[in-house]
């Protein structure tokens, strides 16, 4: 079957809730889990969920992703704009990829206006809030169909 999904998020979202919440709200990361959880039941995927603040650990994740599931759904967070070594790990995966931003990064600094990840990827969903990631549960379920 053609549904296992990790989402994987990068450094300083375990503080969703905490931090900046004109940016990114006031859900939790425990709680955007549960809703992510209770999305991908719904639609019959089985998913997986990972956070790290730690470049390293980030690639392993997705290199280790290539056995085990059939799409990646990331929001590489900060390392979205630096991390050469995550966008050359996502580029060996060959499923598809939906990258995920809580916020609207083109209407926000300028170093946070280029990423590094967006050419290589299936799709992408910015500024729509913690809805994003539902909305990106729905659409890798509609990929993982074709
Ligand atoms: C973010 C945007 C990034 O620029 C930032 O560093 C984050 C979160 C977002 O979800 O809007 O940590 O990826």
């Amino acid at each position: 079957m053609n549904n296992k999904i990790i989402i994987i998020n990068g450094p300083n979202l375990n503080l969703l809730g905490e931090r900046e919440q004109s940016q990114y709200g006031s859900v939790t990361f425990e709680e955007l889990k549960e809703i992510c959880a209770k999305k991908s039941n719904e639609l019959g995927l089985k998913v997986d969920f990972a956070q790290s603040n730690v470049e390293g650990e980030l690639v392993n994740i997705i290199q280790e992703s290539r056995k085990k599931f059939d799409g990646i759904i990331i929001n590489a967070a900060a390392f979205t704009h630096t991390s050469v070594a995550i966008r050359d790990a996502l580029d060996v995966f060959k499923k598809p990829i939906i990258e995920l931003h809580i916020s609207n990064i083109y209407k926000r600094e300028e170093f946070r206006q280029k990423s590094l990840i967006s050419d290589i990827v299936t799709g992408g969903i910015f500024g729509l809030g913690i809805d994003g990631y539902i909305l990106a549960i729905i659409s890798m379920q509609k990929l993982l169909k074709k």
